[in-house]
């Protein structure tokens, strides 16, 4: 069984699902404190925190655990900066203890949801696992840390892992059962959805004077479908015994803010009311990965590559939610 740790949240009720699907049996665990129980809609759900190591202990008792894909986590890059004490001791802190069961348990394959914050402001792009990682706020230092740690107890025990450095993860289930449902909102597809749906007045633009084609912001969009698939490679690489090792996943291709709109408009053929406003302190120009090495490695390529077809699935979840 595959002990999916935060499996009621965005990407890994979306891994679960698909886990499912082909077949293989999961546990979700999670504490709900941004997870929907209605989003478990496969395996079993185990409601439970991290922090409470008796209750993780519990859990691998009663299941036959033999992986664990771990995306439990507090995700706000600006709430980590005012209270980073909060996001160590979640991110961080209760990792361990996961880490601590499963070195109890032997149970000796991870999966871990890292991300390309942990890069920082970037030297070169696209972005490759190579870059330096000299992340910039609490959010990204707890992820990095977490990565070295792994690094350390691979060395030390009979522990593998791999560790996914996603870049924004977005879209939907196509058969919409379940979606990106974050509470507060801030990724940028789903807050222009709520502006298509007339839930939200408007989107605001942070900073439309950065140095690219049309003064926005550039990101790589990844969907969650495609981060799920490599989830469940990066599983079948640990189990034929594939070393312990990190993949960026990202599509390859960035995204200014300005066409994420305009892809936003033509997917819901309504228009999206857009507020410019001043830049947001941290905000790299640009950030576009490299996935070659996840392609080469884990024979992993992106089915959605352009943002039409990406936004497409998150506003049929949408339509549902509004
Ligand atoms: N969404 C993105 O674009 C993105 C990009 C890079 C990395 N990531 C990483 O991917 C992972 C999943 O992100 P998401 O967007 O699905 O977030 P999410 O908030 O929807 O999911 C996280 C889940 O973890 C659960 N959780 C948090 N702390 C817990 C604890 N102490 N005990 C038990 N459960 C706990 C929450 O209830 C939630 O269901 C996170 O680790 C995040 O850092 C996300």
């Amino acid at each position: 069984m595959i002990l999916i740790v935060g499996g009621a949240g965005y990407i890994g009720a979306h891994i679960n699902k698909m886990l499912n699907n082909q077949g293989y049996e999961t546990v979700v665990f999670d504490n709900l404190s941004f997870g929907h129980d209605d989003f478990v809609k496969w395996g079993i759900f185990e409601q439970g925190d991290l922090g409470d190591i008796k209750k993780i202990r519990e859990v691998f008792k009663k299941y036959p655990i033999h992986a664990v894909m771990h995306f439990a986590a507090f995700t706000y890059v600006g709430e980590s900066v005012e209270d980073p004490q909060k996001y160590y001791l979640n991110n961080l802190r209760n990792t361990l203890n996961l880490l601590q069961v499963m070195l109890e348990e032997e149970v000796t394959n991870l999966v871990f949801s890292s991300t390309c914050a942990t890069y920082g402001t970037p030297q070169d792009i696209p972005i490759t696992e190579k870059h330096p990682q000299k992340p910039i706020n609490p959010y990204g230092k707890g992820k990095f840390m977490v990565e070295q740690i792994l690094e350390d107890y691979s060395r030390a025990y009979k522990f593998n892992y791999v560790s996914l450095r996603y870049f924004n993860a977005a879209g939907a289930d196509p058969d919409a059962e379940i979606g990106e449902l974050h509470q507060p909102e801030t990724h940028l597809i789903p807050l222009a959805l709520d502006v298509a749906a007339g839930k939200r007045e408007d989107l605001s633009i942070f900073g439309t004077d950065y140095p690219t084609p049309d003064g926005t912001c550039i990101r790589d969009y990844i969907h969650v479908m495609d981060l799920a698939d490599a989830h469940i490679k990066a599983l079948e690489y640990l189990k034929k015994g594939g070393k312990s090792d990190v993949f960026n996943l990202g599509n390859g291709q960035g995204f200014s803010v300005r066409e994420v709109i305009e892809s936003t408009e033509k997917v819901t053929g309504r228009n999206i009311k857009v507020k410019e406003t001043e830049r947001r302190p941290g905000d790299p120009p640009v950030l576009v990965g490299s996935s070659s090495k996840a392609q080469n490695i884990l024979d992993w390529r992106p089915s959605y590559p352009d943002l039409e077809s990406i936004i497409k699935t998150a506003w049929k979840w949408h339509l549902k939610i509004i």
